[in-house]
């Protein structure tokens, strides 16, 4: 595992917190990354629900490490707290693309007795707003979005994306 204490290379100036880390893409680095995770937004007095954050780092890095491993390769987690309490989970991959991204969120993926497939579904459920885009130089970035239990006007007007950007 390498350690990468980075600032964040984006334009949005309501940054309060930013932590970031890179993990081998291996099975054990769910783990540690749900110990960091925990361990940071507790430090970060965050007003979300932790334990959801938790999860949903969880099934970020899994997909990470199931569906965008290569070989030589480190997996990068990031989390972003933004001034309005939203929290922002970038979970960076070197496998650019991300084939039937809509279908992966789509009603009709979850049937009952399927095991496999759903840990978008869950992000989603959890209140996660999901998106994902390419990086500049390796990979892509798939990123989701937690409110904190604040309003925020901003968010409301679609103003507080933090959407540039990638580790
Ligand atoms: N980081 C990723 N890179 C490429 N494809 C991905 C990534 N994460 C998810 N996917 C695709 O989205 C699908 C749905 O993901 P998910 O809901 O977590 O279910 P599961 O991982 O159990 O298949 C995956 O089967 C995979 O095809
Ligand atoms: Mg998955």
């Amino acid at each position: 595992m390498t350690t990468v204490a980075q600032h964040l290379q984006n334009a949005d100036t309501h940054t309060v917190h930013e932590w970031a880390m890179r993990y081998t893409m291996v099975k054990r680095s769910v783990r540690l990354t749900r110990i960091h995770t925990r361990r940071t937004l507790t430090g970060w007095s965050w007003h979300g629900d932790i334990d959801d954050a938790v999860l949903v780092v969880s099934e970020l890095v899994t997909n990470a490490v199931q569906h965008g491993r290569l070989a030589g390769h480190l997996l990068a987690l990031r989390l972003t707290l933004l001034e309005c309490g939203a929290l922002v989970i970038d979970v960076s991959d070197p496998v650019p693309g991300f084939p039937n991204f809509a279908g992966a969120l789509a009603r009709d993926a979850d049937p009952p007795h399927r095991e496999r497939g759903r840990g978008l579904l869950v992000v989603a459920r959890l209140g996660g707003e999901i998106t994902w885009f390419e990086r500049r130089f390796c990979g892509k970035t798939v990123r989701a979005r937690l409110a904190g239990t604040r309003a925020c006007r901003r968010c409301d007007d679609g103003l507080c994306t933090n959407s540039q950007g990638g580790p």
